[in-house]
């Protein structure tokens, strides 16, 4: 069994619906993040902010997506397009921003007349892509329809003023009055309505309003003037609406969407210590019977095969690793571009360091601060103790001592050294490369190799011993 954790689920696609154009407002600055980039760019699980909302309509089945850019546009836009994959992504820029009913202005004329239009916000990631199948579904190609939710503190959001099933109004906090700021029911952020009606709700905004701003909100308004039904879809679940103004609630939220992905892990089998202390940033694909120990950190794209047990504290990033092998506590993997490959039946660490490039093949050991970079392992090899190993291609059953190490590095370039099957190499060895040790061959302990070695011989290069008889050690001079 494999299976797939991005902190999204999976859906059908929209065949049955109208098709769906997005609008994303990313135009904000975000002062209160205090940062010189701009909030829609802020990482949450590594990856922007706007990138989760891009992947929920990934997820959802909708190809088109107008984004509004604005504050910063150019670094916004740079950032966001390599994440478009399948999406259809388009920009507008929004100068200046003028308030949220303005920046889908700003989209309008991008969107296809009969299709449906899904408002999203740029800095709102956790929406489920079921909560915006469900706000569609509502909206049935005819009805306005909002995303609401109860807040026991609803300070500072727009108030949802009913009569009965249908909503009346919007009321911006700044623009309420005593009992409409009473009310609990608060406007998420995220409407649905047909294009062709809001295109002409918004050419009807003003922004006669306690901020001097076009609201999107007041299209409410409008849509009951003219007999649309206003229908809201309220969620149980704060954090789908929930907005990253601050770092605390960047913050917040990085905790909320790690606990859906732990969660989603354990349903599926994945054995955790600790759900609350799981990092998962990128994807990670587990078999059956995997255990996690806590603070764990998953990076890029990782995959456990079935039996793998993961110790406390390690960071593993791009990386397989192989059925029934054991990473131990403090453990650093990471793969980056070239990935980092683990036989099954492996023993790697504590404190063990893999990057990238290192192929380790069925039953290798690599033991407390061994560094293997751009090597590959044979089965069985082992470096139990203090090692380096770059640019190295070791046979199979290699035992390579304490303090021993592959000079791989000249200064200026690379060179690779070869240690066929079976070869002992001792402690404290410099091997240094290019250079090749044949099969079965026996490095002394403190040799620095320089040529190849003949198979099946000792090779021993360092200092005679020497031994002086009666030595008497200098003693210290009395002081005057
Ligand atoms: C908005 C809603 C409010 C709702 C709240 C939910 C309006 C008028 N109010 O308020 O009813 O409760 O969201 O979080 O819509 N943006 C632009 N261009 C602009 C202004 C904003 O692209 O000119 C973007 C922002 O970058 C952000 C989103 O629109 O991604 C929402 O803007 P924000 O200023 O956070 O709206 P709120 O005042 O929170
Ligand atoms: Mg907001």
């Amino acid at each position: 069994m494999s299976l797939n954790v991005s902190g999204v689920q999976s859906l059908p696609s929209l065949a049955k619906l109208p098709s769906v154009d997005v609008v994303m407002m990313a135009a904000g600055k975000g002062t209160r993040m205090k940062s010189s980039l701009p909030k829609v760019l802020q990482k949450l699980a590594h990856l922007p902010l706007a990138g989760h909302v891009l992947e929920t309509v990934r997820t959802l089945g909708v190809r088109e997506v107008v984004v509004v850019t604005g504050h910063e546009a150019a670094q916004v836009e740079a950032a966001l397009m390599p994440l478009a994959g399948d999406l259809a992504l388009q920009f507008v820029r929004q100068e200046p921003q003028l308030g949220t009913g303005h920046a889908v202005q700003t989209a309008a004329p991008q969107l296809n007349d009969d299709a449906m239009v899904l408002v999203l916000s740029g800095d709102v990631p956790l929406t489920r892509a079921a909560t915006l199948q469900a706000l569609l579904d509502l909206s049935a190609g005819q009805h306005l329809a909002l995303l609401t939710v109860q807040l026991p503190e609803p300070t500072g959001y727009g108030r949802i003023v009913r009569d009965g099933e249908s909503v009346c109004e919007i009321v911006e906090h700044k623009d309420a009055n005593a009992s409409q700021r009473a009310i609990q029911e608060i406007y998420g952020g995220i409407l649905a309505a047909p294009a062709a009606r809001l295109k002409q709700w918004l050419s009807r905004l003003t922004n006669q309003n306690a901020q001097g701003e076009y609201y999107l909100t007041d299209v409410v308004k409008f849509a009951v003037a003219d007999g649309v039904k206003v229908l809201a879809h309220q969620c149980d679940d704060p954090l789908e609406v929930a907005g990253v103004n601050s770092p605390v609630q960047l913050a917040e939220l990085e905790r909320a969407y790690q606990y859906r992905v732990a969660l989603q892990l354990m349903e599926r089998g994945v054995r955790l210590k600790d759900p609350a202390r799981l990092d998962v940033r990128g994807r990670l694909d587990c078999a059956t019977d995997v255990e996690i120990d806590v603070n764990c950190v998953f990076e890029g794209h990782v995959q456990l095969s079935e039996g793998v047990r993961i110790g406390p504290n390690c960071v593993l990033a791009n990386c397989s690793i192989g059925p029934g092998t054991v990473i131990q506590a403090f453990t650093h993997i990471d793969g980056d571009m070239l990935g980092v490959r683990v036989g099954a039946g492996a023993r790697i660490g504590p404190f063990a360091r893999l990057r990238p490039g290192a192929e380790l093949g069925e039953d290798v050991h690599i033991g407390n601060f061994v560094e293997v970079k751009n090597a590959r392992l044979a089965k069985g090899a082992k470096a139990n103790h203090l090692a380096y190993l770059g640019d190295a291609i070791v046979g199979e059953r290699v035992n390579f001592g304490a303090g021993s190490i592959t000079a791989n590095y000249d200064g200026a370039n690379k060179h690779q050294t070869v240690i066929e099957a079976d070869v002992h190499v001792g402690s404290n060895c410099v091997l240094v490369a290019p250079v090749r040790l044949g099969a079965g061959s026996t490095i002394g302990g403190g040799s620095t190799i320089t040529k190849d070695t003949v198979a099946g011989t000792l090779n021993v290069a360092r200092g005679k011993q020497v031994s002086v008889a009666n030595w008497k050690r200098p003693v210290k001079k009395a002081k005057n």
